[in-house]
């Protein structure tokens, strides 16, 4: 099996998981690292075992060699180093959000398009959870039926980002910059466009900004979906609940056929069973976030030039259509949601 040679920018928690990642796998070699941060990237160097160690994006670019490039900047940062690793011809793992802006993620739509040979993951990582694969084996398979109403959140506090301010900069992204249903949320939203296979079209919200007043953005988020079918998806985005976090996110989908609440799946075995009861989804149950099918799978796609599992279209797809329901809350309107198609 051939060896990729990776390169990390953006060396902080995500970053150095991914890297420990790679080398679990050991199916890539980490040749070269970036972080503006000099303390964190010597760190992550040490950790990781890479000698190759740059500050400077630009020469990080240039290291050669160096076949694939993962991501793992803050929210608002991606947009540069993505337009850089295209422009060098890299193929890609950018962490989710793609970004904080609908402009810039449609210039990164339109740069990848320019090189339709790159292998380029967006990391929707819920995607790789056993569980909702297997929820998204089920409804592509029509075991479902039609879905015609989805609900996912995301409800996870995150009060302990307060502390986290960048050592380098004195500023704080988590605070500043992280929009809760972007952020987050788009995790949850991203996961009922795959399990439906539909795209969102429309979409109306709401926001309040009580239970984390240090953050910049409204901390509670709700937003309707509507997919070009009329289906409808809820998403909410909290990011201060006074509770701990569940194991599996509130995931509600009901098709013609079936129903899918969080784990646990009924499915209707002939037009009369119309009450089937619920049964654990037959798929081992993970704690947490595991990286490496992930990032096997986008290893796997360079190796054997096919699709990742999540490409860059269907991530940008998730991604907008949460920035677009940002929009709705603060216009007090409905936003039309602009679809990015697949590549010929
Ligand atoms: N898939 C998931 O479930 C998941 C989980 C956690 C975080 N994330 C995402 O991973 C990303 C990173 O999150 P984090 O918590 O590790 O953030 P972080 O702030 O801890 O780390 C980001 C690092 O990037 C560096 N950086 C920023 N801009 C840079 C630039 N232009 N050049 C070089 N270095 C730069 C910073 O110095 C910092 O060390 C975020 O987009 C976050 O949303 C995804």
């Amino acid at each position: 099996m051939r060896t990729i040679s990776v390169g990390i920018i953006g060396l902080g928690h995500n970053g150095l998981a991914h890297g420990q990642a790679h080398c679990a796998l050991g199916r890539s070699a980490l040749v070269a690292l970036c972080d503006r941060n000099p303390e964190r990237l010597e760190a992550a160097g040490r950790a990781l075992g890479v000698d190759a160690l740059y500050t400077d994006p630009t020469a990080f670019f240039a290291h050669p060699g160096m076949e694939a490039v993962s991501i793992n900047t803050g929210d608002a940062f991606h947009g540069a180093p993505f337009l850089a690793a295209v422009a060098a011809g890299k193929h890609v793992l950018i962490e989710k959000p793609l970004g904080n802006s609908e402009d810039e993620i449609a210039a990164m739509v339109q740069a990848a398009a320019a090189q339709p040979d790159l292998k380029i993951q967006v990391g929707y990582i819920l995607r790789f959870n056993p569980v909702f694969a297997r929820l998204h084996a089920h409804a592509r398979a029509g075991d479902l039926g039609d879905l015609y109403y989805l609900e996912g959140d995301y409800i996870h506090n995150l009060l302990y980002q307060a502390n986290q301010t960048d050592t380098l900069t004195g500023r704080n992204w988590y605070l500043e910059e992280e929009i809760p249903m972007v952020g987050g949320g788009c995790h949850a939203l991203d996961l009922l466009r795959w399990i439906s296979g539909k795209e969102v079209v429309r979409t109306w919200a709401y926001a309040t900004h009580k239970a984390f007043p240090a953050m910049q953005h409204d901390d509670c988020q709700v937003a309707l979906f509507q997919f070009a079918d009329g289906s409808i998806a809820k998403v909410a985005a909290l990011y201060a609940p006074r509770c701990g976090m569940a194991p599996y996110y509130n995931l509600r989908a009901y098709g013609t056929n079936g129903t899918v609440e969080r784990d646990t799946v009924a499915i209707s075995a002939s037009a009369d069973d119309v009450h089937p009861a619920f049964q654990p989804v037959d798929a081992e149950r993970v704690a947490g976030h595991g990286y490496e099918p992930e990032i096997l799978d986008w290893l796997d796609a360079i190796v054997d030039d096919r699709p990742p599992r999540c490409p860059l279209h269907d991530g940008a797809n998730s991604t907008i259509a949460a920035l677009c329901a940002v929009r709705a809350a603060r216009e007090g309107r409905e936003i039309a949601v602009p679809v990015f198609a697949a590549p010929q």
